[in-house]
C-alpha cells in the first residue's frame, strides 16, 4: 500500500465516474495560478460531499473553510432551486478567488461568502437568524474544528448532518502521545461527540491523491 496506488486509484475513479468539467477544472487551474495551496477536496470526495448532499436533501448548506470554492462548487451543484450556501472564508485572496470561480459555475446567487475568522462570524450568522442548516461541512483551521462542530449543533436541526473533514491524520488521531495540536483538536472532537447524546456519528479513514485522512459524519437526532 502506497502514495502512488491510492493516487492511481483515485485517477481511475475520475476517469470513470466523473466525467471532465471545465468549471470545476477551471476553478482549480484559477486556484493554482494565484498561489493557493492545493488543499481542497479530491474530485472523488468532492462528488462524495455533493452525494451526500443530495442524499440529506439539503436546501441550506454552511461550510466552513472556502478556499478556491472548489468543494463549495460540488455541494451547491446539490442545492434544490431556492437552495443557499453560507461558505466562511478567513483569507480574504482565497474568498476573492472563490467568488470568480463561484460566478464560473453561475452560482453566485446561490453562494453566500463571508470573510473572516469562522469563530468571530459564526456568532453573527447565529444574530442574523440564518439557519438552521441541513448540511455543515467544517474544513477550516483544524485545532478550531471542536468548537466549529458545537457551532454546528448550535445552528442545526434534528436531521442535520455534519461533516469534518481532515480528521485521521495519517492515523495520528489513535496516537494519544501526539502533541500536533491539529491530532489533540481531532481526538478532542472525538470525546466530544462521543460524550453528546444529540447526535450519532462515525468516522471512516480515507486513502486517495490527498494520502492517508479521514472524515467524520454526525446526524443530529430527530
Ligand atoms: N473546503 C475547501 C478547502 C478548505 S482549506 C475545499 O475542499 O475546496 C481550508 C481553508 O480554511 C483555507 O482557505 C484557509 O484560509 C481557511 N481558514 C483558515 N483559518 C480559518 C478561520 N479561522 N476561519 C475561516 N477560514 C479559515
Ligand atoms: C490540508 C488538507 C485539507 O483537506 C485541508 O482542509 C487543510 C489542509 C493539508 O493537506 O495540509
Ligand atoms: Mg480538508
Amino acid at each position: 500500500m502506497n502514495q502512488e496506488l491510492w493516487s492511481a486509484v483515485d485517477t481511475f475513479v475520475g476517469d470513470a465516474l466523473i466525467p471532465a468539467d471545465p468549471v470545476l477544472e477551471a476553478a482549480l487551474q484559477s486556484s493554482e495560478k494565484a498561489g493557493l495551496p492545493a488543499i481542497q477536496v479530491s474530485p472523488a470526495q468532492g462528488k462524495f460531499l455533493h452525494l451526500l448532499a443530495k442524499l440529506q436533501g439539503a436546501k441550506t448548506i454552511l461550510e466552513i473553510g472556502t478556499l478556491g470554492g472548489y468543494s463549495t462548487i460540488w455541494l451547491a451543484r446539490a442545492l434544490p432551486s431556492g437552495g443557499r450556501l453560507v461558505t466562511l472564508e478567513y483569507e480574504s485572496k482565497h474568498a476573492e478567488v472563490a467568488r470568480a470561480n463561484i460566478a464560473r459555475a453561475g452560482l453566485s446567487g446561490v453562494v453566500d461568502i463571508r470573510v473572516g475568522k469562522g469563530l468571530d462570524l459564526l456568532p453573527k450568522l447565529e444574530a442574523e437568524n440564518i439557519g438552521p442548516f441541513d448540511l455543515v461541512f467544517i474544513d477550516a483551521d483544524k485545532p478550531s474544528t471542536p468548537e466549529y462542530f458545537q457551532w454546528a449543533l448550535k445552528m442545526s436541526r434534528p436531521g442535520t448532518l455534519i461533516v469534518a473533514d481532515n480528521v485521521v491524520r495519517k492515523g495520528a488521531l489513535a496516537d494519544p502521545a501526539s502533541t500536533d495540536p491539529n491530532v489533540v483538536a481531532m481526538r478532542r472532537l472525538h470525546a466530544m461527540v462521543s460524550a453528546e447524546s444529540r447526535v450519532s456519528a462515525t468516522t471512516i479513514q480515507t486513502v486517495g491523491n490527498k494520502g492517508y485522512d479521514g472524515f467524520t459524519l454526525a446526524v443530529v437526532n430527530e
